[in-house]
């Protein structure tokens, strides 16, 4: 599926060397990334990049189809087990790729434990319920455990240390640097054949570095750029995007509100696909919830955080 630069027409050795430069790889980056960022990166003229990205667009073929093509690129879809299967039954089978899954909780609920999960399960084979790929974790907090991920990957039958050899971290340290390393995802994930990535978590940057009414537009049309982003590299490369996010309080639940407000506001709401919520239950166990999809029932499945990784509960739990 992936060819490159010069097979799309009009486009030579000088304009592909300048769109590698600008970070754009493959044709996929090419067809989906906005005329605009790519005129702006490149320095290549409009008319130029408007014919490319049309050609782009028609050698990755997504410009108009068919319902029926689209339920063929559907097929294509994979899921990637969580461990746990009341988990997977609650996301209709497992993690879907194609699509950005946002898991949203309080402190200390889990997110990044079942992030950590997802890291491991996702090099398993297809047979295993795994996507046979690496992982590209963005890591905001500086939360990501290696010994963590050492020990879920010898749990469930992987060599830890090549394991942790098949996660790609990316620590990143403001918000500006994080949308650097989503641009620069377009390139690495078809090199490092990246199946799922992470972003841990998605908003804590821009929630600290926008703060104030005047910086609430500007916050949330930059993170609105990156979710899209996120969601076209999900979509062109046939990979897992799971991002996490924080509740704040919501004042309005003292008058009937709903209580769990996801911070982001629509715009995380609406780029999400699906939205999970995370809540402690009972004896230590976590609930999770999907809350918003287009297609997931509004259902509930309770799970367990143990030296395993994530895992279902037992009787004697
Ligand atoms: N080995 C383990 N066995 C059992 N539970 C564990 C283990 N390691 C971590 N946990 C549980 O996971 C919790 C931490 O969860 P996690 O760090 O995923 O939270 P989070 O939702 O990412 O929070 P934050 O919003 O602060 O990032 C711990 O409080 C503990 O209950
Ligand atoms: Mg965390």
């Amino acid at each position: 599926m992936l060819e490159s630069l010069e097979a799309i027409k009009g486009v030579g050795d000088q304009t592909a060397s300048k769109l590698r430069r600008a970070g754009f790889t493959t044709v996929e980056a090419v067809a989906v990334t906005p005329l605009r960022e790519i005129m702006f990166k490149t320095g290549l003229g409009y008319e130029n990049l408007l014919k490319i990205t049309q050609e782009a667009r028609k050698l990755v073929r997504i410009d108009f189809t068919t319902a029926k093509e689209l339920w063929e690129r559907r097929k294509g879809m994979l899921r990637c087990s969580t461990g746990s299967k009341r988990l997977n039954e609650l996301f209709g089978g497992g993690i879907e790729t194609q699509a950005m899954t946002e898991l949203i909780g309080e402190y200390g609920v889990g997110k990044t434990q079942l992030c950590l999960m997802l890291s491991v399960m996702a090099q398993l084979p297809r047979s295993q319920g795994g996507l046979e790929g690496s992982v590209i974790y963005v890591d905001t907090e500086g939360t990501f455990s290696p010994e963590r991920v050492y020990s879920i990957a010898s749990a469930n039958g992987l060599d830890p240390e090549q394991a942790l050899s098949n996660v790609i971290l990316a620590r990143v340290y403001s918000s500006d640097h994080q949308c650097l390393i989503i641009d620069h995802l377009f390139k690495k994930c078809p090199e490092e054949n990246a199946k799922l990535v992470v972003v841990d978590s998605m908003i804590s940057h821009f929630r600290g570095e926008y703060v104030g009414r005047e910086s609430l537009a500007e916050r949330q049309q930059l993170l609105n750029q990156n979710l899209h982003k996120l969601l076209r590299l999900a979509e062109a490369y046939n990979l897992a995007v799971v991002v996490t996010n924080q509740v704040q309080a919501n004042p309005a639940q003292f008058y009937g509100g709903n209580p769990i407000r996801p911070a982001g506001g629509n715009i995380m709401a609406h780029a999400c696909t699906h939205r999970v919520y995370i809540r402690r239950g009972r004896k230590g166990t976590r609930v999770a919830k999907v809350i918003d999809s287009p297609y997931l029932p509004e259902a509930e499945a309770s799970f367990l955080i143990t030296d395993k990784g994530i895992e279902d509960m037992t009787e004697a739990s």
